[in-house]
């Protein structure tokens, strides 16, 4: 259980490990209640995503949506599809991450409050 500590200091090796782990994860009481699998999603979507989808300093036309829950009407198969295979506009990802790393992803984004709903970002 205390895996998910040692993760932010072997961050490489702790993304396979994890995603064995994600099982095994019970109530993760940490970082506001994410488990295993979702901390994992959430480093890649750092990693990888973040880039174009979270509100930038410099708005660029090339920014995607902010995502959340209820992105395309919060269907895990439709968010896996494009993830995977990506959009007009957006890269897939499904050479770059193995089948459970986008389920991890998916996993996160389910724990991403829909902005509506979500207190209005400071600018
Ligand atoms: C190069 C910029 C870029 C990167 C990197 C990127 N995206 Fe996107 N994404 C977009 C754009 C732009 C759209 C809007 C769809 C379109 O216009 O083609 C989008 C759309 C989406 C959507 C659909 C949202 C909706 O409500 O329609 C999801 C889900 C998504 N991206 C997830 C991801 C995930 C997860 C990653 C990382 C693995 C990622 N994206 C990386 C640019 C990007």
């Amino acid at each position: 259980m205390s895996r998910i500590s040692l993760g932010a200091s072997s961050l490489g090796a702790a993304m396979a490990v994890l995603a064995l782990a994600a099982p095994l994860s019970g109530a993760a009481a940490q970082q506001g209640a994410l488990d295993d699998r979702q901390l994992l999603g959430m480093r890649l979507f750092n990693q990888s995503c973040r880039v174009c989808h979270t509100k930038p300093q410099l708005a660029s036309p090339l920014y995607g949506p902010e995502l959340s829950q209820k992105s395309l009407d919060g269907q895990e198969a439709v968010m896996r599809e494009v993830i995977s295979n990506g959009t007009p506009r957006m890269p897939g990802f499904k050479y770059h991450f193995e089948p459970a790393q986008i389920e991890a992803i998916v996993a996160y984004l389910k724990t991403i409050p829909a902005p509506a709903a979500a207190a209005i970002p400071a600018r």
